[in-house]
């Protein structure tokens, strides 16, 4: 039995910020974030909220699954910027989806979120627990930027993105790789509250994202390709027979170096990095809906989705589409 991805959505906030608008009220400009990160413009959200996104992005991904939110068995979110703390993200959708049915909780490793998540659903379904599950990815990552630190908040977007899986005799999910290095967690962190209580004495100041990001980069492009090829291999393929890779959104030099390191042309790596830039676990699901949307995608075809990010942690996935 495998795990088949048979729907996907995304929602992005409306506002489309520019590199240009950003050079309006920072020191930044166009061209350093191009050419450094292939990132020309993100969305950032005003109005909405992250439940908001996912939501519109799960009743894409049921609409083309034809499954309805009653019959979904679990909900899996993976965020590291939940609306609230409680209830989660995934109870959250839960109720405004009318999924009464599903046991739902959310999964944070950051920009590996999804692939975490996904993987979860795999293993559920081939356990024979659960059927029809919604994996979502989504994050509303500029209420995390410090706005006055350019060389962070110029790469980050906001954005959610979801996918429907159900079990299937032969298509879908051949194979998995997962990964964390801890010792390595503080290249890219964000403090959560501090304690709190009458026996402490905290400065209650807001923290904010924050990365070295040389260490980020050699992290990436060093861990990346070595988890795709293991991934490859374990689903007893090469990378010659790999149709399309859909790597996490970070920057195009990660992706460019991950394809050369591979030796796969960097047309089988499609990208929306431009408009979107990073926006963490949501990176992956909406890549996968955009491609998806645009008939990029055949039956049978050969897809790697990889993530990579904040932990350190990492996960690739090869499946049938
Ligand atoms: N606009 C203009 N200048 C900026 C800037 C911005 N938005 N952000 C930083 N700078 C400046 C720095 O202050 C520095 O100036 P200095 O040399 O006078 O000190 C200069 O640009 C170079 O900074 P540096 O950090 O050396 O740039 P870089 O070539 O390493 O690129 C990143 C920076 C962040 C784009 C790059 O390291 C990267 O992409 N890392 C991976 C990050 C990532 O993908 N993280 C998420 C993973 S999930």
């Amino acid at each position: 039995m495998r795990t088949r991805i048979c729907g996907s959505g995304s929602a992005l906030p409306k506002l489309e910020v520019t590199n240009d608008d950003l050079s309006k009220i920072m020191d930044t400009s166009d061209e350093w974030i191009k050419s450094r990160t292939g990132i020309c413009s993100r969305h950032l959200a005003t109005d909405e909220t992250l439940s908001s996104l996912a939501a519109d992005a799960a009743l894409q991904a049921l609409e083309e699954a034809g499954i309805a939110p009653e019959e979904l068995d679990m909900i899996l979110a993976a965020t590291l910027s939940a609306d609230r703390l409680l209830p989660t993200l995934s109870c959250e959708l839960q109720q405004r989806l009318g999924a009464g049915k599903a046991v739902a909780f959310d999964i944070n490793a950051a920009c590996s979120g999804f692939l975490f998540a996904l993987q979860t659903a795999d293993v559920y379904i081939k356990s024979g627990q659960y059927q029809k599950i919604l994996v979502v990815g989504g994050e509303i990552l500029s209420k995390l930027m410090d706005w006055e630190d350019r060389s962070t908040c110029v790469l980050f977007g906001d954005g959610a993105g979801a996918a429907v899986v159900c079990p299937d005799e032969t298509f879908g999910i051949l194979s998995s790789v997962q990964g964390s290095d801890g010792a390595r967690g503080e290249v890219l962190s964000c403090e959560n509250r501090k304690n709190n209580n009458p026996y402490v004495t905290n400065s209650t100041k807001p923290s904010y994202v924050s990365m070295d990001g040389q260490e980020v980069y050699k992290f990436a492009v060093r861990t990346v390709p070595k988890a795709i090829l293991e991934a490859v291999e374990r689903a007893g393929l090469t990378v010659d027979e790999i149709d399309v890779f859909l790597l996490h959104q970070a920057n195009i030099r990660i992706i460019t170096s991950v394809s050369k390191r591979l030796g796969v042309p960097l047309e089988k790596f499609p990208t929306n990095l431009e408009n979107c830039g990073n926006i963490s676990a949501g990176s992956v699901p909406i890549l996968l809906d955009h491609v998806n949307r645009r008939g990029m995608l055949k039956k049978g075809d050969k897809v790697v989705l990889a993530g990579f990010g904040a932990g350190l942690t990492w996960g690739a996935s090869v499946l049938t589409w």
